[in-house]
């Protein structure tokens, strides 16, 4: 029977999960992009696991593993009934004896944490990839920086002016920008903004990243602005008082003219016009949404080839594991 492709013990539940030269490397293997990156998945499953709805992640995940050679299997959370039908640790660990690379979107990060603990304590190689949880959207990121590349050649010494909540999205966006030598600000109001911890982290990693609340201030001279949806998924409940707080935060026409006249517009999508953006900056000249949203293909296979790339044994020794696994993990041994 022919081996499997493995990974060797590394996840991706976060961009802290790659040293910045890592994050270059996954990069660098985006741009590489279809046909230049072999068929490191050829005749394996990959596992791709939704506990909340996608467009982008599911397309452009699924797409990425077909052209590694692998099959991609989608799974929805209800159907795999996780901590219902069975633990998480269980669920991981049986979908690693038929996948190569287990990518899930999931409703609590620390699901995605029991999940490669579990394999971690079984000493399986199989890899975890975080496809958007409360806390992350690594893949995201990289697509993000991969579009900030593209517009100016390089992300280094840019500034990024993100206006809004400091969510999955940005907290990832945040990470991948200091690993890339962005300057980053952030508008949010009174109580959306990124925890003090989230910054001292970025501080100590030596970023460079400013706390506001005024996004006219945020976005002045910017070279990238960014926004997201006031309320993610899992956070319905609180939509009204959301859509409160966040009045007088929409990216539009008078917002982006305070920016560098060469600056670009981002949003992760999906977007609600007339809220978060407008409709006429979504569609106007300063967006890169749309490659934005294309990129998010050689993101995945760039995320897919890197953690399964044959020589990463001899990079993970020296390479970062998830910090925050903890080291019992739940019904494994
Ligand atoms: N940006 C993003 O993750 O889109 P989906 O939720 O549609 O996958
Ligand atoms: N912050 C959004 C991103 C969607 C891609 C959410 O979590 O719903």
């Amino acid at each position: 029977m022919k081996d499997m492709p493995c990974g060797h013990g590394r996840h991706l539940l976060d961009i802290t999960d790659l040293t910045p030269a890592e994050l270059d490397q996954v990069m660098a293997m985006a741009e590489t992009g279809v046909g230049g990156l072999g068929r490191v998945l050829e005749g394996s499953g990959a596992a791709l696991v939704f506990e909340k709805p996608s467009a982008r992640t599911r397309s452009s995940t699924e797409m990425a593993v077909h052209h590694l050679g692998g099959h991609p299997v989608y799974i929805q959370g209800s159907e795999i009934g996780m901590d219902v039908r069975e633990s998480v640790e269980d669920a991981a660990r049986t979908l690693a004896c038929y996948h190569a690379v287990i990518c899930a979107r999931v409703m609590d990060h620390r699901t995605l944490i029991r999940m490669a603990s579990a394999l971690d304590e079984a000493s399986s190689a199989v890899p975890v990839v975080n496809l958007l949880s409360d806390v992350a959207h690594p893949c995201q990121a990289i697509a993000d920086l991969l579009t900030v590349r593209e517009a100016f050649g390089s992300a280094a010494d840019r500034t990024l002016a993100f206006v809004g909540d400091a969510n999955n999205v940005w907290r990832s966006l945040a990470w991948a920008g200091v690993y890339q030598g962005m300057a980053l600000r952030i508008a949010s109001p009174p109580g959306y903004g990124p925890p003090r911890e989230d910054l001292e982290a970025l501080e100590r990693a030596g970023g460079d990243v400013t706390p506001l609340v005024d996004p006219e201030e945020a976005v002045a001279g910017a070279d990238v602005i960014y926004t997201d949806v006031w309320t993610s998924m899992g956070q319905e409940a609180e939509a009204e008082a959301r859509r409160e707080a966040f009045r007088g935060y929409c990216v539009d026409e008078a917002l982006v003219s305070k920016a560098s006249p060469s600056a670009i517009v981002l949003h992760c999508l999906p977007a609600h016009r007339g809220e978060e953006i407008s409709t006429a900056v979504i569609e106007g000249p300063a967006s890169r949404v749309w490659r934005q949203a294309a990129n998010r293909m050689p993101a995945a296979l760039g995320v897919l080839a890197w953690l399964l790339e044959p020589s990463r044994a001899s990079h993970g020794a020296s390479g970062q594991r998830h910090e925050s696994v903890p080291p019992g993990g739940g019904d494994v041994g």
